[in-house]
Order: C-alpha cells, then sequence, then structure tokens
C-alpha cells in the first residue's frame, strides 16, 4: 500500500524537529515504516542546494526560488516518491508551503510564478497532510537564541527580524485557511508531550 506523505510547516524556532522526530518515533511503535527528510535538502542534490542556499545570505527572491524548486523536484523524484510507492510515511520538515511563506511574502515573488514552478516541478503531488506550528513571536525567538547558544552557531540565512516573523506567522496562519483539506494549525506553546498529542489527535484526517 501507498505510504503517506506528512509535512511539517512554520516559522524558526516552533519546535519543528523535535516533533517530527517524536512523531516518527510514534508511528514506528505502531509499526509504520517511516522516514524523515526535510527541504531544503532530503537527497544528496538537495543538500548540496541547501548548502549553497545557507551560503548566499542575500540571493534574490527568483533566484533562491529557482534553487529551491531544483531541490525539491530532486528531492521528490529520488526520494518522497519512491519511498511513498515502498509504502513508507515520510515526513518533511518544510515543503512548498514554505516558499510560498517565504519567497512569495518576504521576497515578493508573485504566488502564480510560484505556484507555476510547483506544476512544472512536481505537478499535482501534495502532502496528504500539513502541520502548521503555531507559537508566539517571543517563544519561537528565544528557542532560535538558545539554540544558537547551543550549538555556537549563528545563521544569517535563518536570522529574521520581529517584523519578518510577524509576517512568516501570519502567512502560514492563512494558508491553513487557503488550504484547510490538508492543513492542520497545531498549537505549538506547551510541553512537547502535549503538542505531539495535538499533532497524533489530527492523524484520524487522513482516513477521512
Ligand atoms: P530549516 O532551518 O527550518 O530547515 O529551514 C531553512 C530555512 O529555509 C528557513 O529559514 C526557511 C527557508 N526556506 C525558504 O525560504 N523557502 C523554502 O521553500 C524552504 C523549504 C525553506
Amino acid at each position: 500500500m501507498r505510504g503517506k506523505f506528512l509535512t511539517f510547516e512554520g516559522a524558526d524556532g516552533v519546535g519543528k524537529s523535535t516533533q517530527i522526530q517524536m512523531l516518527a518515533d510514534y508511528l514506528k511503535s505502531l509499526n509504520i515504516k517511516t522516514k524523515i527528510t526535510r527541504e531544503p535538502g532530503g537527497d544528496v542534490v538537495g543538500e548540496k542546494i541547501r548548502a549553497l542556499l545557507k551560503s548566499c545570505a542575500s540571493l534574490d527572491g527568483i533566484c533562491e526560488l529557482l534553487l529551491l524548486f531544483a531541490a525539491r523536484r530532486s528531492h521528490y523524484v529520488d526520494l518522497i516518491e519512491p519511498l511513498l510507492r515502498e509504502g513508507y510515511w515520510v515526513i518533511s520538515d518544510r515543503f512548498y508551503d514554505s516558499s510560498l511563506v517565504y519567497q512569495g511574502l518576504l521576497k515578493n515573488v508573485s504566488i502564480e510564478t510560484i505556484m507555476q514552478l510547483k506544476q512544472i516541478t512536481i505537478g499535482d503531488f501534495e502532502p496528504d497532510l500539513t502541520f502548521v506550528l503555531d507559537l508566539d513571536i517571543s517563544s519561537s525567538t528565544q528557542r532560535i537564541a538558545n539554540r544558537s547558544l547551543q550549538f555556537d552557531a549563528y545563521d544569517e540565512y535563518d536570522r529574521m527580524d520581529a517584523e519578518e516573523q510577524r509576517v512568516i506567522r501570519e502567512g502560514f496562519r492563512r494558508l491553513v485557511d487557503i488550504f484547510s483539506w490538508r492543513m492542520v494549525l497545531i498549537n505549538a506553546a506547551g510541553s512537547r508531550e502535549k503538542v505531539l498529542s495535538r499533532i497524533v489527535s489530527k492523524l484520524s484526517r487522513l482516513s477521512e
């Protein structure tokens, strides 16, 4: 049986990686074959493009978008689709919704351009379910600061000011209204166990 494609979206610092790992552990405990991946990245080409994007902090929006969709097509063709055919549940940390929010709203690339590229590269393929983790900006900023301290890393590419973070949060919230057939908003505040239980409670939508 074909697997499911689940994606996680949201601003930086909302706790996606932790929840993705916990959800994968939960699914594996149910004997569901599960693989975690991410965008940009996931496969060999995608990871090379990720490194390129991370090293070019001030790329023009269209250049960034073209690189992201090249990475996305490679990720889809080489990794996601074959795994789904083998029956795996694939969980991706970000997918094309991130392009709609980051390149569309922050870099002013038109939604038509983004959707045209989406059609060219992955056609009608869509996630089966997308979790948008939503957290107030002061909490997500605090998590990013803690992470930077922990890893002694400062990533220009991921660096956003408060206004940009507000635009990103609002953008994802709007997408949940537009794509309500496949997207759910998850309150990412509280303990990690509590957030996971909110996510797990939405898995029933997969069989609707
Ligand atoms: P990550 O650190 O959450 O993996 O994401 C890397 C950065 O890439 C994050 O700031 C969001 C950004 N990004 C885009 O701008 N557009 C996209 O399409 C994707 C997938 C990520």
